[in-house]
């Protein structure tokens, strides 16, 4: 099944060399995925499509208003209407593989809102389902962030990294174990050797070593 990924931001033109290389590409050839951009400023209000103002009470910067992004958010519902809505934002829950693993397996499509300038009306956490934050530090937007979890997730969709044993490889499967180091050709470069347990063929040895040289994850 096709699983739908919206995204709506002032920049989507940001998502467009993303979507159109490598892993990305591929998955929406086979059809494991479908990315649809909306331009929030397509909702914006008034003559000049105004989608931001100053913060009652005061304060530096200007905050996105809500009426852009319920509009916005209310077109990709009509377009997907069991979509979970997702709010990209540096107080949101950390995003983990086994999270990415969850929204992979569930055929529910995605509605990224990418925030950008210094924050949102409050108001819009109405509309959201999940507030995801990609790690403690601040961004001058979402868009980033979203790609982060959108590569993460579709990746994983069945099919998508096509018939290799990646679910074996990848040691990540378990959700704790960070990938152990790889070698390959040539066995000698500058005076750098590949490990023999890895030349040896013996596989519980090689199975022991790389669980060994696995990084944990919290
Ligand atoms: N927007 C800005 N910073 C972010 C972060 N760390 N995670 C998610 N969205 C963000």
């Amino acid at each position: 099944m096709i699983k739908k990924v919206q995204v709506i931001s002032l920049f989507p033109e940001m998502f467009e060399g993303v979507f159109n290389t490598s892993m990305m590409w591929k998955a929406q050839k086979e059809k494991a995925v479908e990315f649809s951009l909306i331009n929030l400023r397509d909702f914006g209000v008034g003559p000049r499509k105004q989608v931001d103002d100053t913060p009652y009470g005061g304060g530096d910067g200007m905050l996105l208003r809500p009426e852009p992004l319920f509009a916005a958010v209310e077109t990709a519902k009509a377009a997907d209407p069991s979509a979970k809505v997702v709010l990209m934002t540096p107080r949101g829950q950390r995003w983990l593989q086994k999270t990415a693993q969850a929204w992979a397996d569930d055929t529910r499509g995605l509605i990224f809102i990418c925030s950008r300038y210094e924050g949102y009306d409050e108001r819009i956490v109405n509309l959201v389902d999940e507030q995801v934050s990609v790690g403690d530090y601040v961004l001058t937007g979402g868009e980033l962030p979203a790609m982060t979890v959108i590569d993460s997730v579709v990746r994983l969709i069945p099919g998508v990294l096509g018939g290799e044993t990646s679910a074996q490889i990848e040691s990540f499967s378990d959700g704790k174990t960070l990938e152990f180091p790889q070698y390959t050709r040539p066995e000698q470069f500058r005076g750098m050797k590949v490990p023999d347990v890895l030349l040896s063929g013996h596989h519980g040895e090689i199975a022991k070593w790389r669980q060994e040289n696995s990084k944990k994850a919290e």
